[in-house]
């Protein structure tokens, strides 16, 4: 398939903005009125074990309350075992087994896993490296995303599937390929990246002026001389090449949806599994021709950060803006970080209600038992090699049972929020190709502004910055570096109906290109905030910050500010350091029309801006859903439909008591109550 037609990226962006545009949906796991409102569901691989082995599996997945599975996604070799014969009896056969138990099946199109047969017939498919090497057969995703050869036999498998499934009532919905990854240097994707360049540039003067390419002699003659990687190149070229990875797989999900769609009931939705921080392209742009978003969810430190893990699932929710699912979870533990901890016991259940909290309608485990051979051997599972459930399944049980429970009440709702944190993945890049300071990670940062705002408010949309605006009374930009004219427009447009922006440090450096912005920072906003940095500053050790908000530190980044109207308020300033930054503006504010805007020119440790954020919360009248909950204690809220649930997750080791600010139904115990106590890792649900 040849990459996206529409190359301009404010033609990308208003299709964005457009997609963006829809309502939170009111929601519930599938479209089938038969299924339950909410899913616990396991990765089933029958193709890896005997037929006999089936039925005794998903008997003891209903005694579990299992409601579905995910088939398929690496089973291209049993569907296909030579090129066009096509082998779907042994499917069609698991997934009425399955349905004979009351779970229903997500179809995974095969496409990460090509066979051997299709390497060995079609080398040049596979993927080139940034390095120039090519892949080989023996892993998976070897194959390259913007191959014609390997799209046309994608395409063929995807049909054949949902001309055979399409209409199938137990089939819920379809995940396009395995988390979409690798970008790929061979000759079909260098070519369409120039063919790319050309259809967005228009001529190579253009090319040239946008990416100051006279710097170091890199100016063009010819699209064709534009070289391709994904680091240690021009900024401008990085960034052209994350855009162009963007449409690239973008067209390459296209390209199965297509083959999908004609023959698969409306009600089927078709998503893929994204990976929560990976930022290898736009899932914005990914996402706007899918129905709903799913990501995996898997803890990647040694310890559970449940701000991390609920900032991750804001994010996907804000792909579609509606409910979401969680397509993989780990059952207590990976096997692919360096030590493979697990989550304590009840952690896995806390995990699985926050989902939930967070607007999933489903959560998937990883996987229902280990392949007898392969990489994956010391997974996390639920069941052993010799089928028995392992310690985990009675967790995962438990959280079946309650699933069942509270279904009902929390049909059709979804997670609402005053206030707005804005991913944007330009801006991510554009730090991450220069960070200046190698600790200034632009998700750690974000992840440091989300604490309060979730303490704050305990309810927090992660949105595009052209999403609209206008139902927030707070939008936090953490570091929007990469901030065009129409971005500042778009935000200033929001500021004077009455919002209160807040700009991170980094905000407003950059054009669209990466470019520096012709106006200091913050770009097109410096005039209306009536200030500008002058400088910044990698610090290598803490710098005093103080004002009427709070008194501490800064660390990692300082920027000075320069104040030029009399209505811009400085609301903090650094202590004595080094020289330069000495009692400098570090936080400025100041009222435009109806609203205010706030730039905070350093990254300021924890504690202080929670101060400073629970101020901007508190002058913007945003308020706790319920007040004096103790720490470590997380509130969620779904509403719709006129119905109001609460989700209390207890992270912490030690009980905890919360009073409600209501008399409330117990929805996993019985009857009403004012006040619950939560054990370690303790969930309560309760109704208004
Ligand atoms: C995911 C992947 C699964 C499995 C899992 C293990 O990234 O989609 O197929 O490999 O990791 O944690």
């Amino acid at each position: 398939m040849p990459v996206l037609a529409s190359l301009c990226r404010r033609a990308a962006i208003a299709a964005l903005s457009a997609t963006v545009m829809m309502p939170f949906a009111s929601a519930q796991a599938t479209q089938y009125a038969d299924q339950p409102p909410l899913l616990v569901g396991a990765a089933w691989y029958p193709e890896q074990w005997p037929e006999s082995q089936w039925e005794p599996d998903l008997e003891r997945m209903e005694a579990a309350h299992i409601h579905l599975v995910r088939v398929g996604e690496f089973a291209w070799s049993t569907m296909e075992p030579r090129e066009g014969e096509y082998h779907f009896e042994w499917l069609e056969k698991a997934i009425a087994l399955a349905a004979k138990h009351h779970i229903c099946v997500v179809l995974g199109t095969p496409t990460a896993a090509p066979p051997a047969w299709f390497t060995q017939k079609y080398p040049d498919t596979l993927r080139v490296d940034n390095d120039g090497r090519r892949d080989e057969h023996g892993n998976r995703q070897q194959f390259s995303f913007a191959s014609t050869k390997y799209r046309e036999l994608a395409y063929k498998i995807s049909e054949q599937m949902a001309e055979r499934f399409g209409k199938n009532p137990d089939v819920v919905g379809w995940q396009l390929d395995n988390e979409l990854a690798a970008d790929s240097f061979d000759p079909d994707a260098i070519a369409q990246w120039h063919a790319y360049l050309k259809q967005k540039y228009g001529t190579i003067d253009n090319l040239n002026r946008h990416w100051a390419a006279a710097y170091w002699s890199q100016s063009y003659n010819d699209f064709d001389q534009i070289p391709a990687h994904n680091s240690d190149e021009n900024p401008a070229l990085l960034l052209e090449w994350k855009h162009f990875v963007s449409e690239t797989w973008k067209s390459y999900s296209e390209n199965e949806i297509r083959a999908i769609r004609p023959h698969a009931d409306k009600r089927q939705f078709i998503t893929t599994n994204t990976m929560g921080w990976f930022d290898g392209f736009d899932s914005y742009v990914e996402h706007s021709v899918l129905d709903i978003a799913a990501w995996d969810d898997y803890i990647s430190t040694d310890v559970l950060d449940p701000y991390d893990n609920g900032l991750r699932h804001d994010l996907t929710r804000g792909y579609k803006q509606k409910n979401f699912w969680v397509m993989e979870t780990e059952p207590a533990f990976v096997n692919w970080r360096p030590t493979n901890n697990a989550l304590d016991k009840g952690q896995t259940r806390d995990l699985a209600w926050q989902a939930i909290g967070h607007g999933s309608d489903a959560v998937e485990y990883w996987q229902w038992r280990a392949a007898p051979n392969g990489q994956e051997e010391y997974h996390g599972v639920l069941v052993g090699i010799d089928s028995k459930p392992v310690p985990v399944y009675d967790e995962v049980k438990q959280v079946g049972e309650e699933f069942d429970k509270a279904g009902k009440a929390l049909a059709g709702t979804s997670p609402h929020a005053d206030v707005a944190l804005i991913n944007d993945f330009d801006s991510r890049w554009a730090i991450d190709f220069q960070r200046h300071s190698a600790h200034f990670s632009p998700t750690a940062e974000m992840t440091d502004f989300y604490r309060p705002l979730r303490d704050g408010a305990q309810s927090v949309d992660v949105i595009s910055v052209h999403a609209p605006l206008d139902s927030y009374k707070v939008v936090v930009a953490p570091a929007l570096n990469v901030l065009p004219q129409e971005v500042g427009d778009h935000l200033l447009a929001y500021v004077k109906q009455g919002g209160n922006l807040v700009l991170g440090p980094r905000s407003g450096m950059k054009d669209e290109y990466d470019a520096l912005s012709v106006q200091r920072q913050p770009g097109p906003l410096a005039e209306a905030l009536g200030a500008n940095v002058s400088q910044f500053y990698a610090l290598d050790k803490p710098v005093p910050v103080e004002g009427d908000a709070g008194s501490g530190e800064a660390k990692v980044w300082a920027e000075t500010i320069a104040v030029h109207s009399p209505e811009t308020k400085v609301l903090m300033h650094y202590g004595a350091s080094n020289g330069w930054l000495d009692g400098q503006p570090a936080v400025v504010t100041r009222h435009v029309g109806k609203g205010t805007i706030t730039y905070i020119g350093a990254w300021l440790e924890q504690p202080l801006l929670d101060k400073l954020v629970a101020s901007v919360l508190s002058d913007a009248g945003v308020k706790p859903l319920i007040a004096n909950v103790p720490r470590g204690v997380e509130v969620c809220e779904r509403s719709g439909d006129g119905k109001h649930v609460f989700i209390l997750i207890n992270h912490t080791q030690q009980a905890q008591q919360v009073s409600l600010p209501s008399a409330m139904h117990n929805l996993l115990g019985d009857g009403t109550v004012s006040s619950v106590e939560l054990p370690k890792y303790g969930v309560a649900v309760l109704a208004q």
